[in-house]
């Protein structure tokens, strides 16, 4: 370990480029580095604020367990730089973030909202969800069949299963499935070639704050008339009970209701998609894997764990801390920064054997891919769900499968997976 608490800007400032995750490699590469040379060190990027960058899974799971001292609400809660963050606060009247989701709150108010749709997502309540998400898993099991020998698995599959399943729990109809796939795009990757907003440009400092605009106006726009309609004749969807929540007896506040609405539909399944894809990419290029899978069934929800782990989608979260705190012998001070990074922490050599291998045994496998603390994933047992069935569907009736070129990672800073798994396959 390195004494200084300074990292060389050359060696971190690429982490804080959208750019940089479009090579999985290169990430792995920088996360390792600053594990051993740096595991708790400040990086002082120009453009941004000094950020703690938090590497080792203890010290992750040491600040997030603690949410009463290092807060969400009181700065950007993902990277921003300083530009954005003024930026944000000018468009919304103050707060440092377009959107006021769960993961934007502190206690005692994030309690009261998460309890308004908490109950829903409980394990026995997503358990009751197995039929039916089964059948649609079974239903793109054959979509995917019906597109041998190949496809682009990322973009004719994944970008679409997990989709269907939360709109559907939301109560989102078919038709407008397409609008809510193009807006998380445009929100999780407003950077990247492919999947940006057209007619944004990723090289303006500004774009973030002003793409994330747009996306919360269009999603206003088209919630607001589902919550009028959910408040006047509610049905058994996950909208009816976030429309008419109450938080303490009082409707919800107008952003924080958009917001919920927002998370749900947004983060409800690109992290999924983007694991789903990051499953069939390994399945593809290991070879005995697919086999050991068939031969013991049982391994899939293994498979489906450590795939969390592997694929870590939620590449950051910040949090602030409210008052001076020692950790791994540095001294935090109040008000300071701190990047939270998963992929990082599921990667750690010292939290998890042989880290670099992909192994559906990993028992137990602790990984922090759904986060730890208050703010762990509401989404996390239907996640498991929705993939488990999907690979318990498609896996026994897969008979051939290889990678056709290379992937490809979408280029995102915060939420990021493959944009492209090209593969060759035979069905049943
Ligand atoms: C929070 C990852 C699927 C909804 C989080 C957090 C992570 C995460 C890391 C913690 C945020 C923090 O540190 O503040 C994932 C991954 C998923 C997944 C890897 C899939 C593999 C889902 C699904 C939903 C969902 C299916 C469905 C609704 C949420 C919500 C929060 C959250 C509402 C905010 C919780 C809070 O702050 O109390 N997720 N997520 N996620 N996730 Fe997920």
């Amino acid at each position: 370990m390195v004494e200084s608490t300074i990292i060389p800007t050359e060696l971190v400032a690429p982490i804080f480029a959208p750019s940089t995750f479009g090579s999985r490699e290169k990430i792995q590469d920088i996360f390792k580095t600053l594990r051993r040379d740096y595991p708790l060190s400040i990086a002082e990027v120009p453009g941004f604020d000094p950020h703690w960058i938090v590497t080792k899974y203890d010290d992750i799971r040491e600040i997030t367990r603690q949410d009463e001292l290092f807060q969400s609400a009181q700065r950007s809660k993902t990277l921003a730089s300083q530009y954005a963050e003024q930026l944000m606060r000018e468009y919304t009247g103050g707060l440092p973030h377009i959107f006021r989701t769960l993961v934007h709150m502190d206690e005692p108010e994030h309690a009261d909202y998460r309890g308004v749709t908490a109950p829903h997502f409980m394990p026995q309540a997503i358990q009751a969800m197995e039929p039916k998400v089964r059948e649609t898993a079974r239903r793109y099991a054959d979509r995917l069949a019906a597109l041998a020998p190949e496809c682009d698995f990322a973009w004719d599959l994944a970008f679409h299963y997990p989709l269907e399943v939360v709109l559907n729990i939301i109560g989102i109809p078919p038709e407008d499935h397409a609008k809510m796939l193009r807006l998380t795009q445009w929100l999780f990757t407003y950077a990247d070639p492919d999947l940006k907003r057209p007619g944004s440009d990723p090289t303006d400092p500004g774009e973030i704050v002003k793409t994330w605009d747009i996306v919360y106006a269009e999603f206003k726009e088209y919630y607001d008339k589902v919550i009028a309609d959910r408040r006047g004749c509610p049905r058994d969807d996950i909208a009816s009970v976030i429309a008419n929540g109450k938080i303490k007896g009082c409707p919800m506040e107008d952003r924080a209701m958009i917001s919920y609405f927002v998370i749900a539909s947004t983060a409800g399944h690109d992290t999924t998609s983007a694991t789903t894809a990051t499953s069939m990419w390994k399945l593809a290029e290991t070879p005995g894997l697919l086999k050991k899978l068939q031969d013991n069934p049982k391994l899939i929800a293994g498979f489906v764990e450590e795939s969390i782990r592997w694929a870590s989608p939620v590449q950051q979260f910040v949090r602030s801390a409210k008052e001076d705190y020692v950790l791994r012998g540095r001294q935090i001070r109040k008000g300071d920064l701190l990047y939270i990074s998963y992929i990082s922490g599921n990667n750690d050599e010292d939290a998890f054997e042989d880290a670099d291998v992909f192994k559906p045994e990993r028992s137990p496998n602790r990984h922090i891919g759904f986060g730890y603390g208050t703010h762990i994933c509401l989404g996390q047992h239907l996640a498991r769900l929705e993939m488990r069935c999907f690979w318990e569907e498609v896996i026994p009736r897969l008979r051939h499968l290889e990678l056709t070129g290379p992937g490809a990672m979408a280029e995102s800073e915060f939420v990021c997976g493959p944009k492209h798994v090209p593969i060759r396959f035979e069905m049943t």
